[in-house]
């Protein structure tokens, strides 16, 4: 049974294609390599001791989407393709809607011709916008997002909707991912962003390493327990493993179910620095700067539906996220 795996060489494809492979699934990736390296298809093959069959290339691209489904018996696709920097997309919005909504169109496209009907859609805690609550539940309202990236991925949640509305022999899970961090217990995969960081397990790696001086810690008066930013942080392995019981739950029954995949449980930007500094024995040197624009005081999640109609639940904790991700960096 093949799985069109789309993105399946950045980090969170990555881990999703290792999980499917060591669960006997035949693994079809299309990468462009945009955010991406090649040697980690090698990677992921020496971890499982199994193959993907590579594409390279855009989901945009007809011509190579209608060679892939010819050439291969998909059964469903899991779609994490598409561009997920924040500020970027605030500079480039044209671009973000483009290749976002682009790359899922002409895939929808295909999976129609094909009568390939079952999909899982990489979204993001980000539809959510400024929460209503803290502690978000997939009843909390959709759409007021604050960037152009969120919205791509709000817009794309109503895409999947209309289709399933259209036909309801789809079946679709869109998983909406809190703050994914940590790495493969081999440390042979990880996130590798390009340029300075934006986000901030990336940031304190590289501050760690060395490569940047010091961490700018975005406000210390926010109403939360020390007054830094909570985030609900995974593991990426335990994403990576919600994904193969949302395949699950969509081979059996058509439908559109939509979940989060977080811990249920935040961490402030300190906590995280601490937990990194006492896991791994490195100081983190920070400073206190002003707040980031945009940034909101606390979300994180209620993973309870997951848990409830997947059988999923977040088993690795905070340090086993910080120590994973230095593993991994560290060797780079
Ligand atoms: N932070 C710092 N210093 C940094 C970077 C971040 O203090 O150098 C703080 C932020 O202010 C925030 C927390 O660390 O309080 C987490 O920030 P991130 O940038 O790591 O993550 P965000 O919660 O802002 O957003 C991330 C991704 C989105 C994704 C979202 C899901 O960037 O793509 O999580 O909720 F959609």
């Amino acid at each position: 049974m093949q799985i069109l795996l789309t993105g399946g060489l950045g980090f969170l494809g990555s881990h999703i294609g290792v999980e499917l492979l060591d669960n006997d699934y035949e693994v079809v990736v299309i990468d462009d390599l945009s955010n991406s390296k090649l040697e980690v298809k090698e990677r992921i093959q020496q971890i499982t001791g199994k193959e993907i069959k590579l594409y390279i290339g855009d989901c945009a691209d007809e011509t190579l989407m209608d060679k892939i489904f010819m050439e291969n018996e998909i059964e469903s696709v899991i779609h994490c393709a598409g561009l997920k920097a924040v500020g970027e997309s605030v500079e480039k919005p044209v671009w973000y809607y483009q290749t976002n909504l682009g790359t899922t169109l002409n895939l929808l496209k295909i999976m129609q011709k094909y009568a390939v009907k079952k999909i899982i859609f990489s979204s993001t805690a980000t539809v959510y916008g400024v929460p209503a609550k803290e502690q978000v539940d997939e009843t909390c309202q959709t759409g007021k997002t604050t960037n152009p990236y969120a919205t791509s991925k709000f817009m794309i949640e109503r895409i999947l909707e209309d289709v399933y509305t259209s036909d309801n022999t789809w079946s679709m899970g869109i998983l909406r991912y809190f703050n994914p961090i940590g790495s493969h217990e081999s440390g042979q995969i990880g996130e590798e962003p390009n340029g300075i960081p934006n986000n901030l397990m990336p940031y304190i790696l590289k501050v760690a390493k060395g490569e940047l001086p010091i961490l700018s810690v975005f406000g210390d008066d926010y109403d939360t327990p020390d007054g830094t930013g909570v985030r609900d942080y995974i593991h990426v392995v335990d994403l990576a493993k919600a994904h193969l019981k949302a395949l699950e739950k969509i081979k059996q029954e058509t439908g559109i179910c939509k979940y989060n995949i977080g811990t249920g449980t935040g961490y402030s930007v300190l906590d995280i620095i601490n937990n990194f500094e006492k896991v791994n024995g490195i100081k983190i040197n920070y400073k206190i700067a002003p707040r980031r624009p945009g940034d909101v005081a606390s979300c994180y999640s209620n993973p309870a539906k997951a848990e409830q109609e997947l059988g999923w639940k977040a088993e690795k904790n905070i340090e086993d996220m910080c120590k994973d991700a230095w593993h991994f960096a560290s060797q780079k």
